[in-house]
């Protein structure tokens, strides 16, 4: 499927572009050897990063492993 028509980018390559390091859309595009345009591509590409972003933050608030962060920030509910 292409992600970025103005560019010929389809999913494949700005995979390997996220995999080989690209942390944001810029990078992306350079990655590719692109140049944005129309730039419609660019909350698509957007989403990719966000989808292949490490979880481990999210997995360290939930086992509360975060420093500096309590186990649970939600106030305990407590039945009156
Ligand atoms: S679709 Fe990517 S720049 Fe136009």
């Amino acid at each position: 499927m292409y992600v970025c028509i103005c560019n010929a980018l389809n999913t494949r390559t700005v995979t390997q572009a996220i995999d080989g390091g690209a942390e944001t859309v810029g990078q992306v595009y350079k990655a590719c050897g692109a140049v944005p345009q129309c730039g419609k591509c660019k909350c698509t590409i957007r989403e990719m990063l966000d989808d292949r972003a490490p979880r481990a933050v999210a997995g360290a608030h939930v086992s509360g492993a975060m420093p500096g962060l309590p186990a649970d920030p939600l106030p305990a509910f407590t039945a009156a």
